[in-house]
């Protein structure tokens, strides 16, 4: 499919099974208008259908900018009304979150503030570049989060630091996300593609359905209490005990070979 503010790729330079998308309005720093979300909605949709395509990596066009943002320039004409009768930011999650169970990365390479922070946090994963800066200014513009935010950050980096993010406004530094956990690693800014790159083709060489398993597995750690997360784990696990996938890693294991992957 064509799109008008996003570019996808298939196999993305020759890495199998890995989708590249890449927000593309550089010179309004890859805000995030309504165009954007319908465009996202679709290619995470189409990503999700394709059973060649495992792990997705998302990142920002241009030197500067993962994403600056929801567009001001477009919600500045909102009213409060449409906001609320549009449910104005629940497709986000609800169409982009829920419905891809399949891993996706968020590949981080300058500014992510607002919805821009808000949208790396929906990944499973983020990776920064040494040039990356996360915040959530809202504040500044008589707002706050409305994508996540003030949840998503809170269960990542702990209340006291992300009451002063979103209390402040202010940015934090690549080193800094890493020390506070809001991102797995920090790589200098060229190497920040073919680094998320490969680890997602680390991914997709995985057997599809133990990828996606484990996935669903940890996420149920953040939307349940333990005990049902144990529960949801340990059905989980049962579940791919009974698959040809299981059967062909034991087997391949005990043969001292690599697994050839069915996805059953
Ligand atoms: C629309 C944006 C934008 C945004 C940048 N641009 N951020 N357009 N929405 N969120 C546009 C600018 O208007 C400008 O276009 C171009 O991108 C380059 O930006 P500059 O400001 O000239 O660049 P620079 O001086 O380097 O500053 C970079 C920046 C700054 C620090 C990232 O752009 C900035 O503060 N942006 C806004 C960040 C922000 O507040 N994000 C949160 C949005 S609210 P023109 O055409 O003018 O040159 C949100 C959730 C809201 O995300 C929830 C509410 C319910």
């Amino acid at each position: 499919a064509d799109y008008e503010t996003i570019t996808v790729e298939t196999d993305a330079q020759g890495n199998a099974g890995v989708t590249l998308i890449t927000l593309n309005r550089p010179k309004a720093l890859n805000a995030l208008n309504s165009q954007v979300l319908n465009d996202l909605i679709e290619a995470f949709a189409a990503y999700q259908a394709d059973e060649t395509q495992l792990c997705a990596v998302l990142t920002g066009s241009g030197e500067k900018a993962f994403a600056a943002g929801a567009d001001i320039k477009e919600m500045s004409e909102k009213a409060a009304a449409d906001f609320y009768l549009q449910d104005f930011f629940a497709p986000w999650t609800s169409e982009i979150v829920k419905k891809t169970r399949k891993p996706w990365i968020a590949a981080v390479n300058g500014f992510a503030l607002g919805g821009g922070c808000e949208l790396a946090m929906m990944a499973d994963f983020i990776i920064a570049s040494e040039n990356a800066k996360f915040g959530q200014p809202e504040i500044n513009l008589g707002v706050a989060p409305g994508m996540g935010g003030s949840q998503r950050l809170t269960k990542a980096i702990g209340k006291s630091k992300a009451m002063e993010m979103c209390l402040t406004g202010r940015m934090m530094g690549a080193e800094e996300a890493e020390r506070s956990n809001l991102v797995v690693r920090v790589v200098p800014h060229d190497e920040l593609l073919g680094d998320a790159l490969k680890t997602a083709a680390t991914i997709a060489s995985k057997p599809p359905m133990a990828a996606i398993a484990n996935k669903e597995m940890v996420n149920a750690a953040f939307e349940t209490s333990l005990d049902q997360g144990l529960i949801v784990e340990r059905r989980i696990f049962q579940i791919l005990a009974a698959s040809e996938d299981k059967k062909e890693g034991m087997a391949a294991f005990v043969e001292k070979r690599e697994g050839k992957w069915k996805g059953r």
